[in-house]
C-alpha cells in the first residue's frame, strides 16, 4: 500500500552547515526538504559579529545549487566580549534570527563560549528588550558532572537563574534530551521552547555503546536512557507548540568520527523527514507531524509559515538512502536509524 502525506514545507530550527567543501556538499540535502534553517555559528573561528554573520550568509547563498530555494537564518555565537550594540544592529538590519549560547567546553568548537554567565548579562538584557531569542546548548561542561546529568544540572544551575534574572528573555532549549528538560519547558508560562532532533527520537545510549562503540551515534547532548527517549517521542508527537524540530544535523567527515577521540554529531539532513514520518506514524500521530516540523517553530520565532509544501510517500519497499555523501574532504556518513525507512520525500 502506498500512502502519502502533504504538509507545509518544513523548517529546521537547528542546523550545522560548516563551511567550504563540507558546506557545498551538505547544503543541498537540507535545501531539498527545508525552506529555512537556523544556522549554528560554531565555525572555526566562530561567527561572532554581525559582519561575520553577513559574510557566512553570503557563503551559504553562494553554495546553494541553482534553483534551490532556501533561506539561512543566521545566528551569532555569544562570547564574553559580545557587544550588545552589535547584536542590536545585526537584528535591526535583519541579519540574524537568534543568538547562540554555548557554555565554554560543552561541545564542538565551544572554546570561545561563556565561562562566567554574569559577563553576558548586558547582552541577555538587550535580547530581552529586542525580543530576539537566545538558543541555548543546555549542558554544563564541568568535568565533575556526569555526562548523562549535564542537561538537568544546566537547567538548575544556569538556565533557570538566567531566565529568572531576565524577564522577557525568549529562550530555545536546543536539542532537549531528558525528561527533566521537557518538564522544565512545560513548567514555563511563556517565552520558552525546545527543539528536538530526529536522532534523539530513535536512539538511546544502548545504540551508542552496547555491542561495540558506534561513533556515528555519538552526539551532544549524548543519547540518554530509553525512558528519556520515550518521553521525547511523547513530547514531539503531542502537538504541544513549545516543541519543534531542530535536527542538529552535524556533519563531520568519517576520519573525524572513526578515531580514538571522535567528534560529536549525527548527519541527519538527508533522512530526518523520513525518520520523523516513521516515528509519528508508529505513534499514530502523523496528523501532528506538520505542527512539529512546519508550524510550531515559526510560531515561536514569530515568523510566517512557509507557503510551499512537501510530500512524503510511504512505500511497501524500504526506500534507499545513500549511506554516506562524498565531500572534497572525505565522506560523511548519513545517520542510520537502525530500521528500514518506508517513508521518503517525493522529489
Ligand atoms: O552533536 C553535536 N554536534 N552537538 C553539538 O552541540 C555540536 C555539534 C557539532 O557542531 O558537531
Ligand atoms: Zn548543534
Amino acid at each position: 500500500m502506498t500512502a502519502s502525506l502533504t504538509i507545509t514545507r518544513p523548517d529546521d530550527w537547528h542546523l550545522h552547515l560548516r563551511d567550504g567543501a563540507v558546506l557545498r556538499a551538505v547544503l543541498p540535502a537540507t535545501a531539498r526538504h527545508f525552506a529555512r534553517a537556523i544556522i549554528m555559528p560554531n565555525l572555526v573561528p566562530p561567527v561572532v559579529t554581525g559582519a561575520d554573520a553577513a559574510a557566512y550568509r553570503d557563503r551559504i547563498r553562494a553554495a546553494l545549487p541553482h534553483g534551490q530555494d532556501f533561506t539561512p537564518l543566521m545566528t551569532l555565537y555569544l562570547t564574553e566580549d559580545t557587544d550588545p550594540d552589535d547584536v542590536a544592529d545585526a537584528h535591526a538590519a535583519g541579519l540574524i534570527a537568534a543568538v547562540k549560547l554555548y557554555p565554554a567546553g560543552a561541545t564542538t568548537n565551544s572554546a570561545s563560549g561563556v565561562r562566567d554567565f554574569d559577563r553576558v548579562r548586558p547582552v541577555l538584557e538587550r535580547l530581552a528588550d529586542l525580543g530576539l531569542p537566545l538558543c541555548v546548548h543546555g549542558e554544563v561542561s564541568d568535568a565533575e558532572v556526569d555526562i548523562f546529568d549535564r542537561e538537568a544540572v544546566f537547567i538548575d544551575r544556569v538556565l533557570d537563574p538566567i531566565r529568572r534574572a531576565t524577564p522577557g528573555l525568549r529562550v530555545v532549549l536546543e536539542h532537549v534530551t531528558t525528561r527533566e528538560g521537557l518538564e522544565y519547558v512545560r513548567s514555563a508560562d511563556t517565552g520558552l521552547g525546545a527543539t528536538i532532533t530526529a536522532h534523539h527520537l530513535v536512539i538511546n545510549r544502548n545504540h551508542l555503546l552496547s555491542g561495540g562503540i558506534r561513533p556515528h551515534y555519538y552526539c551532544l547532548p549524548v543519547a540518554k536512557r530509553e525512558t528519556h527517549r520515550r518521553a521525547l517521542v511523547a513530547a514531539a508527537t503531542s502537538g504541544d507548540a513549545r516543541f519543534f524540530l531542530g535536527t542538529d544535523s552535524a556533519p563531520h567527515v568519517n576520519a573525524a568520527k572513526e578515531t580514538a577521540c571522535g567528534c560529536a554529531g549525527c548527519f541527519t539532513a538527508p533522512n530526518a523527514m523520513a525518520v520523523l514520518a516513521h516515528v509519528f506514524e508508529a505513534e499514530e500521530a502523523l496528523e501532528r507531524l506538520e505542527g512539529f516540523t512546519s508550524i510550531n517553530g515559526a510560531g515561536f520565532y514569530g515568523m510566517a509559515q512557509n507557503t510551499g509544501s512537501l510530500t512524503l510517500v510511504r512505500g511497501d519497499e524500504a526506500a534507499s538512502c545513500p549511506p554516506s555523501i562524498p565531500t572534497e574532504d572525505g565522506p560523511v556518513t548519513v545517520f542510520d536509524p537502525g530500521f528500514p525507512l518506508h517513508w521518503s520525500v517525493s522529489e
